[in-house]
């Protein structure tokens, strides 16, 4: 068969394999764990999470190393038929997953066939293997190697067990290496000082805890494309990206059924309660079909600093909330058992000119990236201790949510992450496996200026949040629907 040049063709093998394929997301719960999500201020980590399709796992196992080296030193166990699955194969050590799918691009390209990105197990790691599948037409297999014996290692259901990625090999033969002194080239080495010394600069400004770089924590040259040479003034560089938008593998047969075939799920009704069994069958049918589960957008908004400041001078003056002030403005949104949290019009808070344009911001982005979908107006939404909402979700809404962060104080609260159910978590009863509430989500912290997207007829929750009464403090995010 002729191959378009950016076709990419998974040849499903085996129909009863329940192993999926699907974009990897840049975030990691690792890196959103980390003291203040610092780790998430690495643009080229989050950018190489994502640099691929993975692979997700189907039925779950853990398996065991004896540190022989024949391949009956490895224990495999598991509730699904592994003759099909892991297994044993080479001995010493290695868990081999046959990869249900027979891959094809485009000539002169090549699959890596790699452990997911920034994504490490215990006592095991990802062997890589470069595989020809502009021609080859044996199947492929991805091989984990224990790095510590008598240990379980556990593969869940949905995990990733790898990532394919597109090689050019004649590019990477083409490339012509060496090594220059910085100083031969004057220009780079000038830029390079400037940028060094401003970090310099910055680190010490942090460490005298002067109060204009403790409010902006980190620099960001490279995560907004910008270098400190020219100034503040200086030119994203071009082509810059702080996100990848990889197309998902689609189904190449019938249709598949869209939203209504979604099991019925929960949905809050208007008046408040959760709605009853005989009415979860009313999912509105004329939304699109998601294009994905989560999507997070890093450094959303240029005008984001200015809506924030907008804010802590709105809620900051608590001198200006009078009786009859513009300033009593919020609505104590309160559902029992599903909803607490305050909310109001952003107008009334950051100004309409504001509000208008992050909607056309939003608007461009769904034009680009969800097209034929209109975002709905947000609210301007405040959690601070005690506010929460309970899993739920709106499939009655849109289809998609989103929650654009405009929160400064991660440091001042727990809880507040934005939780959309992991995939499978909730289609299968799981009595025996152990999981608390991070292992049925994908938590997404509230990150200052990153909007999230997700298919919001999952569900989903925000944690309560504990710790600041302060406004200024609080989970602070526009909110709202995409239809
Ligand atoms: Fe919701």
């Amino acid at each position: 068969m002729e191959q378009s040049s950016n076709e990419f063709i998974a040849y499903r093998l085996r129909r009863g394999s329940g192993m999926k394929l699907a974009t990897a997301p840049q975030g990691r719960d690792w890196m959103n764990e980390t003291n203040q999500s610092f780790a998430n201020r690495c643009l080229p980590m989050r950018m190489a999470s994502q640099s691929g399709w993975v692979v997700l796992n189907d039925e779950p196992l853990r398996a065991m190393w004896n540190g022989g080296p024949d391949s009956g030193a490895l224990v495999i166990e598991g509730a699904g038929d592994f003759s099909s699955r892991a297994v044993s194969h080479f001995g010493h050590g290695i868990l081999t997953f046959p990869i249900p799918f027979l891959f094809r691009t485009p000539p002169g390209t090549a699959l890596l066939i790699r452990g997911p990105a920034n994504l490490p197990k215990d006592a095991i790691a990802p062997l890589e293997g470069l595989v020809e599948t502009d021609w080859a037409v044996a199947g492929s297999t991805v091989n984990w190697k224990f790095t510590r014996s008598d240990t379980w290692v556990e593969f869940a259901s949905g995990e990733p067990i790898c990532m394919v990625v597109p090689q050019r090999l004649e590019l990477l033969e083409a490339m012509q290496p060496q090594v220059v002194g910085i100083e031969e080239n004057a220009e780079l080495h000038c830029q390079y000082k400037t940028w060094n010394e401003s970090v310099v600069h910055f680190t010490q400004r942090l460490r005298e805890h002067e109060p204009e770089a403790v409010k902006q924590g980190w620099q960001r040259y490279y995560f907004r494309g910008i270098a400190p040479h020219n100034g503040s003034n200086d030119p994203t560089a071009e082509g810059h990206r702080s996100r990848l938008s990889l197309r998902e593998f689609v189904e190449a047969g019938p249709a598949r059924a869209a939203v209504t075939s979604t099991p019925a799920a929960q949905t809050p009704a208007p008046g408040g309660q959760t709605s009853a069994p005989a009415v979860q069958t009313a999912v509105r049918n004329d939304f699109k079909p998601a294009l994905f589960r989560t999507k997070v957008v890093p450094d959303f908004w240029p005008r984001a600093q200015e809506a924030r400041d907008r804010y802590e001078s709105f809620m900051g003056n608590y001198r200006a909330h009078s009786f009859r002030s513009a300033h009593q403005c919020w609505d104590y949104w309160h559902v029992p058992n599903v909803y607490a949290y305050l909310r109001t019009d952003p107008a009334k808070v950051i100004g309409k000119e504001l509000v208008d344009d992050f909607v056309k911001q939003l608007t461009a982005f769904c034009a680009e990236n969800l097209t034929g979908t209109t975002p709905l107006s947000p609210w301007l939404t405040l959690h601070l201790n005690g506010m929460r909402h309970e899993i739920h979700n709106d499939s009655m809404n849109g289809s998609y949510g989103y929650v654009y962060s405009l929160t400064r104080s991660l440091e001042a609260f727990t809880g507040g992450a934005t939780c959309v159910s992991r995939e499978g978590v909730f289609d299968s009863i799981e009595p025996r496996q152990f999981k608390v509430w991070r292992g049925y989500f994908e938590v997404i912290p509230p990150l200052f200026n990153q909007l999230l997207l997700f298919d919001d007829r999952l569900a989903h929750m925000v944690p309560v949040v504990q710790g600041t009464m302060n406004p200024v403090h609080g989970r602070l995010c526009l909110t709202g629907h995409v239809r």
